[in-house]
């Protein structure tokens, strides 16, 4: 495949949006337009559009009623994100391990995790790679909690023949610069129940009254009335701009593709680990589409340490490799408890080494190679590079 990521449909649709002059009744056609196509395209009734994939896990937890002091369980294995919403929402993010072969949190160890407080799970799609959502949903269920899908790296994965973002009761996604659609930044939660899509709504729009499932903007008739009475509860301004929707709208009806691109180049670098003792890709289920926002393995080498690893492959004209975040709870904001006031709802909690084994044994080891190349004959190039790269580790 050879594809341009911003096309000229991304552009004629982001002139239209200026052409608009931000008049109030032109303000949020293209992010209209946005939510409805990727619903549509996903298979949820609702997609509420938001400013980035931060604050749709925010509001998401407020949509549902989490709230101070609550406990909801999070993988460290992620981009911090994932916890830091948890933080926003005034609840205490409790950490659950991860598998070793799939980088990913379970079921067995959120049950681990459960107590009186736990309101919600918000689990992540890790690199494009969804969960074992059955076995999640089934706790889920026993225990009458809410599941959130972090699906910002994971557009149009599947568990079992469903799409990311169907299966929990609301699904989050990033529009952030390196996922697999993008508007530079922006966000999207996808959900079934009217009740939580209503509630994604207002809260994500300043609490205003005016916004209900039918009538989702302001009209001149109610701010032009000085009786008028807006705030309904507290909310947040977290709503997409419309130049941002018509950009991330281009991108929602080039999703397929866009996706195949680095599908088939996350394929095309997996391909070249292969047979290789030391270098352990992440294990994608036979149940799973792996949607490759990054291709990650492990480094195990009995003399060559992760630095070693990647200078050699860019001295033989690799790109860069990425690390994997440091676990969350090791960041100096969890260490330190530097939360922002909030640390007065944490007494109890302990954020240090040893919460999390398996993830911590990991994150260390993890080689992510990107996937956005959008012409694939890169990506064969790089992937010659790697094999060049463990050929060389072999013979140490
Ligand atoms: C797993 C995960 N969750 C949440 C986010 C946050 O998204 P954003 O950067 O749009 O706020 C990101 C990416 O940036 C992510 O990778």
């Amino acid at each position: 495949m050879n594809i341009q990521r911003i096309s000229e449909l991304e552009r004629k649709y982001a002139l239209e949006s200026l052409d608009g002059q931000f008049e109030t009744h032109n303000n949020y056609r293209f992010v209209t337009r946005l939510e409805k196509t990727f619903a549509e395209k996903t298979g949820t009734k609702h997609a509420v559009a938001f400013v980035n994939g931060t604050a749709t896990l925010h509001t998401a937890l407020e949509a549902c009623g989490v709230g101070i002091g609550d406990e909801v369980i999070v993988p460290p294995l992620t981009m911090s994100s994932t916890s830091l919403a948890v933080l926003m929402a005034n609840a205490v993010p409790v950490f659950a391990d991860v598998d070793e072969k799939t980088f990913l949190i379970t079921a067995e160890e959120i049950e681990k995790k459960v107590t009186e407080k736990t309101k919600a799970v918000i689990i992540v799609s890790l690199y494009g790679l969804m969960p074992d959502m059955d076995a999640i949903m089934a706790v889920a269920k026993k225990y009458g909690l809410v599941v959130i899908e972090d699906d910002a790296q994971c557009f149009l994965g599947t568990y079992k023949g469903r799409k990311a973002g169907t299966i929990g009761d609301m699904g989050s996604f990033s529009f952030q610069a390196s996922k697999h659609i993008t508007s530079g930044e922006g966000g999207m939660v996808t959900t079934d129940n009217d009740d939580y899509a209503l509630q994604l709504r207002r809260i994500s729009g300043l609490g205003y009254g005016s916004i209900t499932m039918k009538k989702a903007r302001i009209t001149k008739d109610d701010i032009q009335d000085p009786a008028y009475e807006r705030h309904l509860e507290l909310g947040w301004n977290y709503r997409m701009s419309d130049v941002a929707g018509a950009v991330a709208l281009a991108q929602t009806e080039r999703m397929e593709e866009l996706v195949a691109c680095r599908m088939e180049a996350g394929r095309i670098l997996e391909g070249a680990m292969e047979g290789c003792e030391w270098l352990i890709p992440q294990y994608t289920p036979s149940e799973c589409v792996h949607a490759y926002w990054a291709v990650t393995a492990r480094i195990v080498h009995p003399k060559a340490s992760w630095y070693d690893f990647r200078r050699k492959f860019m001295e033989l004209g690799g790109d860069g490799i990425y690390a994997a975040w440091k676990l969350s709870y090791l960041e100096p904001a969890f260490r330190n408890k530097s939360f922002l006031g909030r640390e007065k709802l944490m007494e109890g909690y302990t954020y240090e080494e040893g919460l999390c084994p398996v993830a911590e044994m990991l994150q260390p080891q993890l080689l992510q190679f990107k996937t956005n190349y959008w012409d694939t004959a890169e990506a064969e190039a790089q992937a010659e590079i790697l094999k060049k790269t463990i050929r060389y580790f072999d013979g140490i």
